[in-house]
């Protein structure tokens, strides 16, 4: 049985892009950008992967003709990871070509450990074709993320750094909430020293204070680096980083398969489960 969308509905913008596009559009109008991302995950047939590479390019069509201040955010398992390797490159490379041509951002999202590998050796692939047009993430939690981010910070790639979604074991990740900021802190550290423009997504004040400071004490500018936080939460927190002069960007899940990323926000914070209750008792 499928849950209905009015659960998701605090989290992810709308089964749609047309249905999440006045959505984009206030947020944008609040000085916010954003990454708009397509629900998926874990395809397991080749024509989805297909359609999911052809949907991904819709919507470059749509954030242009609606004027939108927007890149967007993919994961390799919806382009057929999980099938064939060289099929899924074939296809994120479809898109790249498209999202070239059009003078815009694609990040490739980390998913779980058993992807991390196989994901950052198709960006370098990726990187070297297409250059600032691509990014991806590193998640602070694996203890092989502080190798990562020394190897593509030496690279000068586009770096989302966040703590990390997904239950990994004690073996490969760090499990206390102190420690992952710590690493979290070292890796910022990295990123500010070696690259151009690093991105910070974190909801945590204990982070983005430390940041602020971090970046003040250092003489960093407020428009080298950026801070993300996920659609649904703390938007007045961005709209007041805003105020204070630092770069901001909301990303914007939309799509009916909302469940897995549903499901990651509940298990991250139990206050969300309050916030989807919130929401669907208001009108
Ligand atoms: P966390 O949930 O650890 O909470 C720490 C503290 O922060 C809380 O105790 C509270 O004080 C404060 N806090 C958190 N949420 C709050 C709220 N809503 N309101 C008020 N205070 C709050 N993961 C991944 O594995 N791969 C990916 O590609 C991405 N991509 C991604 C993009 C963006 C833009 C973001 C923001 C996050 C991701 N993530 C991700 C998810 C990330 O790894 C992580 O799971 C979540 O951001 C939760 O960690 P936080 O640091 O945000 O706070």
């Amino acid at each position: 049985m499928k849950l209905p969308f009015i659960f998701a509905k605090r989290f992810v913008a709308g089964e749609s892009f047309t249905e999440s596009v006045p959505k984009a559009k206030e947020l944008n109008n609040k000085d916010l950008k954003l990454t708009l991302d397509l629900l998926g995950e874990n395809v397991k047939d080749r024509q989805t992967a297909t359609d999911t590479v052809d949907s991904y390019i819709k919507l470059l069509d749509g954030i242009k003709e609606h004027d939108l201040d927007s890149s967007i955010s993919i994961k390799l398992t919806m382009m057929g990871l999980d099938i064939d390797e060289d099929f899924c490159r074939e296809n994120l490379f479809r898109l790249l070509d498209i999202a070239q041509k059009h003078d815009q951002f694609v990040r490739i999202d980390m998913e779980g450990s058993d992807n991390t590998q196989i994901t950052l050796d198709i960006f370098k692939e990726a990187q070297k074709k297409y250059g600032n047009h691509v990014g991806t993430v590193i998640q602070s939690m694996l203890y092989r993320s502080k190798n990562d981010i020394n190897e593509l910070a030496e690279m000068g790639s586009d770096i989302r750094l966040v703590k990390g979604a997904y239950n990994e074991p004690a073996k490969i990740a760090l499990q206390k909430m102190a420690d992952i900021r710590e690493a979290f802190k070292d890796q910022t550290k990295v990123l500010l020293a070696k690259t151009d423009f690093p991105r910070f997504g974190t909801h945590d004040d204990e982070l983005v204070n430390w940041i602020k400071d971090y970046t003040i004490e250092n003489d960093i500018s407020k428009d080298r680096f950026e801070f993300q936080m996920l659609y649904g939460l703390r938007e007045e927190t961005m709209v007041q980083l805003n105020e204070e002069g630092y770069k901001t960007r909301i990303y914007v899940p939309f799509g009916t398969d909302w469940l897995p990323y549903f499901t990651r926000r509940l298990a991250e914070r139990k206050e969300n489960i309050w916030f989807v209750l919130s929401t669907m008792f208001k009108k």
